[in-house]
C-alpha cells in the first residue's frame, strides 16, 4: 500500500508506483503467475491519497502530469489544524489498513499524511499475533534540526516507527545512525523525486508556459529548444515566512532589488495568496490569477513588483524553474530539484534538511533577513554556479527501493 496526501509526496510517489507496474509487467511476461516462495513475484499497490491537498491545482493537476493512476482509496480529509488533521487521517486510515490488510506501507517525505498513516501502521493488529504491514519512509534520515518546523516533528517520528528507511543523501545516514536507528533497516538509494524529474524533464521542456508568461527571448521560441528571458522564480508557503506579516513583509522587501533587475515569476500556494491579502501586501505584487491563455500580450516584466500566477501542474513549474536565472524559495524539494539541474537556489530559510545541495549543489541558505535575501540573490545572479549532482541521484532509486522491498516480503513470506 502506498499513501500520498499532498503536492510534495506525489512526484515522489510516481516513481515507485510506476516501477511497481513494471516489474509486474515483467512478471507476467517471463513467467505468468508466480506462487509463493518465489523469490519474484507480482506486487499489488493499493494507492491511498489522503486529500490533505485536494485542488485541483495542488492534487489532481499532478496526478495527471506525473500519470499516476487514480487512487484505490481517498480518503476526502480536507485541511484543519494539526491535530485535526492528523487525527481525521488517522480514524479514516485504521478502517482501510483492517480491511485492506497490506504485507508493507510505503509512506514518503514529511507531511501530516506521511506521520498520521506510519502511526496507525505502527500500532495496528490484523490478528490476535499482532500482525502489521512492514512500514518504509521513503525519504528518511533528512533534519532540519528546527522543532519548530511540523515537517520535523513528521520526519522523526515517522523515522523511529519505520521498519524500512531509504535515505537520499549522506546526512540521513549519519542522522540515523545518531539517533540510535540500526543500520540494517536504513539504505541508501538515493532520491526518487529526482526519477521524476529525469523521467519528465523532456515531457516538460515542451511546456508552452514560457510563451504564455512572455517569457521567451525574442530570438527564441522556435522548436522544442526555447530561449528563455531572464527571470527569476520564486515560491514562499511555510507558516514560519508567510504567516507574520513582519516576516513576510521583511521577505519581500529583501527581494525588491531583485525585483527591480529582472521579472520573479511567483506561482502563490493557496496559504500564501490568503495571507498577502490579509496583511494587506498586495501593493508588492501584480497580480495574475486569471488563466493564463490569451494573456501574451501582457508585460514579461512589471519593473519592481512580484507577478504572482495561481500554483502551476508540474511539468510547466518544471520547465520555469530549468530555464530561471534564480530560484528562490523555502520549499525542501526545490533546493533539490535545482541542485540536479544546476540552476542557481536561494533558500529563504535559516536552515536546511537538506545540506547536500549546499555542499555539492547549487544552494545558498540566505535566512531571512532582508539583507540576506538581498546578497545571496545577488550572489548567485552573478556567479556561475553548476555544482554536481549527489551520489544516486540517478534516476534509478525506484527501482532500488523496490528491490529492497521485495526482499522484505519474501522474507516475511518464508517466515
Ligand atoms: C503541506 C506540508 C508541507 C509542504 C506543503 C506543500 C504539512 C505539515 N505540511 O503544507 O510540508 O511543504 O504541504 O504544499 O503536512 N489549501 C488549499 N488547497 C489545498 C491544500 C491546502 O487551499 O489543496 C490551503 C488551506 O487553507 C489549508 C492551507 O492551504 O488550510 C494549508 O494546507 P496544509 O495541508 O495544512 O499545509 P501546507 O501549508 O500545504
Amino acid at each position: 500500500m502506498t499513501v500520498v496526501g499532498a503536492r510534495p509526496n506525489f512526484m515522489k510517489a510516481a516513481p515507485i508506483i510506476a516501477a511497481i507496474r513494471d516489474h509486474n509487467e515483467r512478471m507476467a511476461i517471463s513467467r505468468g503467475p508466480a506462487g509463493a516462495g518465489d523469490s519474484q513475484f507480482p506486487l499489488q499497490n493499493v494507492l491511498v491519497h489522503t486529500g490533505q491537498h485536494y485542488d485541483e491545482a495542488m492534487s489532481d493537476r499532478f496526478f495527471a502530469d506525473l500519470n499516476i493512476p487514480k487512487p484505490d482509496v481517498h480518503l476526502g480529509v480536507g485541511s484543519g489544524s494539526h491535530a485535526a488533521q492528523t487525527a481525521e487521517i488517522m480514524k479514516r486510515f485504521e478502517e482501510v489498513l483492517l480491511r485492506e490488510k497490506p504485507d508493507l506501507l510505503i509512506v514518503v517525505g514529511d507531511v501530516n499524511s506521511t506521520l498520521a498513516c506510519a502511526l496507525v501502521a505502527a500500532k495496528i493488529s490484523f490478528d490476535a499475533n499482532g500482525t502489521r504491514p512492514l512500514i518504509a519512509h521513503v525519504e528518511a534520515g533528512l533534519r532540519s534540526f528546527d522543532r519548530g518546523m511540523p515537517e520535523e516533528i513528521n520526519r522523526i517520528l515517522t523515522d523511529h516507527v519505520a521498519d524500512l528507511l531509504f535515505v537520499t543523501e549522506e546526512s540521513g545516514l549519519r542522522n540515523l545512525r545518531e539517533e540510535g536507528i540500526p543500520d540494517g533497516k536504513v539504505h541508501f538509494v538515493g532520491n526518487t523525486m529526482i526519477d521524476s524529474l529525469l523521467a519528465f524533464k523532456d515531457r516538460a521542456d515542451a511546456s508552452d508556459i514560457l510563451k504564455k508568461l512572455n517569457l521567451q527571448s525574442r530570438n527564441g521560441g522556435h522548436g522544442s529548444v526555447k530561449e528563455a528571458a531572464r527571470y527569476a522564480l520564486l515560491t514562499l508557503h511555510r507558516p514560519s515566512n508567510v504567516d507574520q506579516r513582519a516576516t513576510f513583509l521583511n521577505i519581500l522587501e529583501g527581494l525588491e532589488e531583485l525585483a527591480n533587475s529582472c521579472p520573479i515569476i511567483f506561482p502563490a500556494h493557496p496559504r500564501t495568496q490568503k495571507r498577502l491579502a490579509e496583511f494587506g501586501l498586495e501593493h508588492f505584487f501584480v497580480i495574475e490569477k486569471e488563466s493564463h491563455e490569451g494573456k501574451e500580450s501582457r508585460s514579461a516584466h512589471a519593473k519592481g513588483r512580484i507577478r504572482l500566477i495561481e500554483p502551476l501542474g508540474y511539468l510547466d513549474f518544471l520547465c520555469l524553474m530549468a530555464h530561471a536565472a534564480v530560484v528562490v524559495t523555502d520549499s525542501g524539494g526545490i533546493q533539490e530539484e535545482t541542485t540536479c539541474l544546476g540552476v542557481p537556489c536561494v533558500t529563504v530559510r535559516e536552515n536546511t534538511e537538506r545540506p547536500i545541495t549546499v555542499k555539492v549543489g547549487t544552494n545558498i541558505v540566505a535566512g531571512t533577513s532582508k539583507e540576506g535575501i538581498r546578497q545571496a540573490t545577488r550572489q548567485q545572479l552573478e556567479s556561475k554556479v553548476s555544482g554536481t549532482v549527489p551520489e544516486a541521484w540517478d534516476g534509478r532509486s525506484a527501482q532500488r527501493i523496490l528491490d529492497a522491498i521485495c526482499r522484505e516480503i519474501e522474507k516475511k513470506r518464508v517466515l
